[in-house]
């Protein structure tokens, strides 16, 4: 099995005050939702760069900006979803 792709969320002060406590459980409930757990790795991170953008993510060296607790499940099925390492068959 391959290692899991890790998506790395901003914990920074930006973000923080951009709410990223409340979007961090939607996200969490979202990746087991999805199933993704085996495949998806949370880390929570400092500052990722662009704080005006916040709220912000990365994941395979792409950042993600303007995440909010409404549009995470968009973002995760567009910008994520379709980018992850496929299992081995
Ligand atoms: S605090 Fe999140 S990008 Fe800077």
């Amino acid at each position: 099995m391959n290692q899991p792709d890790v998506l790395h969320l901003c914990m920074g002060s930006a973000c923080h005050q951009r709410g990223v406590y409340h979007l961090l459980p939607k996200l969490q409930a979202l990746i087991r939702q999805y199933n993704l757990e085996d495949r998806l790795k949370l880390k929570g991170s400092f500052c990722l760069g662009p704080c005006t953008y916040g709220i912000v993510m990365q994941f395979g060296g792409e950042i993600i900006v303007n995440v909010t607790a409404d549009n995470i499940e968009q973002k995760l099925r567009e910008e994520i979803l379709p980018y992850l390492v496929d299992e081995e068959v």
